[in-house]
């Protein structure tokens, strides 16, 4: 789970390189490196830690010319260290890696017993050992990089450049995304999107089983058999404004803000409220294919977990459909049972979670249609599904995600309306209701932010606890599983989260003085047993964190609350979501903790 990059030009690119790397950063951030080819030779900086120690390398030993590439790494083979970093070199060839090579241990045999020495713990130096034999052997550089791929097995997504042929990048990819940018007289490739959009807004996605050379003129796509591949650009939307941090101090608080705007953009054209009705074609699910589903199956991982879990209650609350949500990782291992009637919903943020992706592509071999909800345009979930719900929250580059999240759950509720409708069990005075409530919901997202300066003095009294409980029931239950994950993830403080009725099962043991206990009472059915739940925790000395619509609610038992507008009860999760989202970024960011990259995350999972 890295990102590289790649630039045949006219312009010197060592700073390019780098630049480039800023924006894929989140993929990984534990050591960096570049190789460029001066037209002679080839030269490679390389440094352990962040982009900064690379950039402060290049700053002090320049690296001339127009042809190179880079990487930023998030170690998965050996620690991080400068002997790791990419890019890898063996003889004449220089090698950046996204993914991972299964086979390594037999081809590190192999390749060894052939005399070649390894200088890196690294699966990738194997790619770099096998072109620089096969071009060894006469072959050119595209023929030597297509033999190699021969002997992999894995995730991949590389870029190979050779010291014999100074002007030619070869790229390819496996189950590891790649993108080529056709620029004027220059031709990119890169992991993500950011990463090129300062050079154009033009790129090319690459399907696996395919590779590039990149040269001056252009990119010749073709498949690793040797098939000519033709294209047609796709043009990027968000611009790189969009993906800059806008003068706030972290990506993750910009994030935080930007929710109404993402709310109101991922609703933009796919409401009617005359009629009640929502998204038909763009998911390709009409009237007759939703009244065929028998069943509904959610999975994802992370945060965007949560958000299927919101979908499974809304969908059998509003759709009336049986509906199963599913970790991906534990899904595809569990030899799941999947029928044709079931719609599977793949939900990802970046789309290319690799445990999403084979979740997805197991339901598809099973004979499941599969609706993919994304945010990243083109991404690999979104291009193996048979219909997308884009979530158009913009570019995420927080590792911690926020306003994706509550981009899912509008997107949850879209498509929960849209079925219910489809099959009849919601009534168009019904669905207009909700969906009225549904475009005011951004509204009450900005009043929620508002309470950023309360939710901030509260933190300084939760910032030195070791431990925090969150609950809720109902749709509830989601958000308290996804402060739990905010808090730990950034800030380090072990967080649990639980619905409500099972803390009598277990968790109310760890309840004294010293734990902090966030309740979340919005104004719906569940209220009064949230408010029993409340009562127990008080009445072992927890310290509470009311989340609430009415202050009065909580006044009496909670040490502390936050207000926040009420909205219908199937949408509070968006709402009451966001002080949940400001107490773990300020806990955070009181502990000095990297909010924007979290210690040994990254924010693309591409390996399982
Ligand atoms: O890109 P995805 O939504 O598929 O990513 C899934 C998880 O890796 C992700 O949500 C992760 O849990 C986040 N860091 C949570 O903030």
């Amino acid at each position: 789970m890295c990102g590289i990059i790649a630039y045949v030009g006219t312009r010197p690119c060592a700073q390019l390189l780098i630049d480039g790397l800023r924006k894929l950063e989140y993929r990984g951030y534990d050591s960096a490196g570049v190789a460029v080819h001066n037209g002679k030779e080839i030269t490679v900086r390389r440094a352990a830690g962040k982009l900064s120690t690379l950039q402060d390398l290049v700053d002090r030993e320049p690296v001339a010319g127009t042809v190179g590439i880079g990487h930023t790494r998030w170690a998965t083979h050996g620690p991080p260290s400068e002997r790791n970093a990419h890019p890898h070199v063996s003889g004449r060839v220089a090698v950046v890696h996204n993914g991972i090579i299964e086979n390594h241990v037999e081809l590190k045999h192999k390749l060894t017993s052939l005399g070649r020495v390894f200088t890196s713990d690294t699966d990738t130096e194997i790619v770099a050992h096998l072109v620089d034999m096969a071009m060894g052997r006469g072959l050119s550089l595209v023929e030597a990089v297509r033999d190699s791929l021969r002997e992999l097995r894995g995730a991949y997504a590389i870029a190979v450049l050779a010291k014999d042929d100074p002007t030619t990048i070869v790229v390819a990819k496996h189950a590891s995304p790649l993108v080529l940018a056709l620029a004027d007289g220059a031709v990119l490739a890169a992991s993500d999107v950011p990463a090129i959009l300062a050079h154009t807004r033009e790129v090319v996605f690459l399907e696996d089983g395919e590779i590039a050379t990149l040269t001056q003129s252009g990119a010749k796509l073709e498949t690793v058999s040797g098939e000519a591949v033709v294209r047609e650009p796709t043009t990027i939307r968000w611009s790189l404004v969009q993906a800059e941090r806008g003068g706030y101090k972290h990506f993750m608080l910009k994030e935080i803000h930007e929710q109404p705007r993402a709310i109101e953009d991922t609703l933009r054209g796919r409401v009617q409220l005359e009629t009640g009705s929502c998204i038909a074609d763009e998911i390709g699910i009409a009237e007759p294919e939703a009244r065929a589903i028998q069943r509904v199956v959610l999975l994802a991982c992370g945060t965007s977990f949560h958000a299927a879990m919101y979908g499974r209650y809304l969908i059998e609350q509003l759709a009336r459909v049986p509906a199963v949500v599913d970790l991906a990782s534990e899904f595809r291992y569990r030899e799941p049972v999947v029928a044709p009637g079931d719609l599977v919903i793949a939900v990802s943020q970046s789309g290319e979670t690799a445990d999403t992706l084979a979740a997805l592509k197991e339901a598809k071999r099973q004979g499941a249609r599969v609706l993919a909800v994304v945010n990243v345009q083109g991404s690999a979930i979104a291009r193996a599904a048979d219909g997308v719900l884009y979530t158009h929250a913009g570019p995420e580059i927080g590792v911690a995600s926020t306003k994706c999240f509550t981009a899912q759950l509008a997107a949850m509720a879209l498509v929960s309306v849209h079925i219910g409708r489809a099959r009849g069990a919601l009534s168009e005075s019904r669905a207009k209701e909700l969906l009225e409530e549904l475009v005011r919901v951004p509204e009450k997202m900005r009043a929620a932010l508002e309470q950023d300066a309360a939710v901030q003095l509260i933190s300084r009294e939760l910032v030195s606890a070791q431990n925090a409980l969150f609950l809720g029931r109902g749709v509830s239950c989601p958000v308290a599983l996804e402060g739990a994950l905010k808090l730990k993830e950034i800030s380090y403080v072990h967080a649990e989260g639980y619905a409500g009725g099972e803390m009598k099962h277990g968790p109310l043991a760890l309840v004294d003085r010293s734990m902090p206990v966030v309740c979340l009472l919005p104004d719906d059915p569940s209220l009064e047993k949230m408010l029993s739940n409340v009562q127990e925790v008080r009445a072992r000395d927890g310290r509470v964190l009311a989340i609430v619509n009415d202050p009065a609610c909580a006044t009496a038992l909670a040490q502390w609350s936050i207000t926040v507008p009420k909205t219908a009860p199937e949408f509070s999760p968006l709402v009451t979501t966001i002080p949940l989202q400001l107490l773990s970024y300020h806990v955070a960011d009181q502990r000095g903790t990297d909010v924007d990259q979290p210690r040994n995350l990254a924010k693309t999972v591409t390996v399982e």
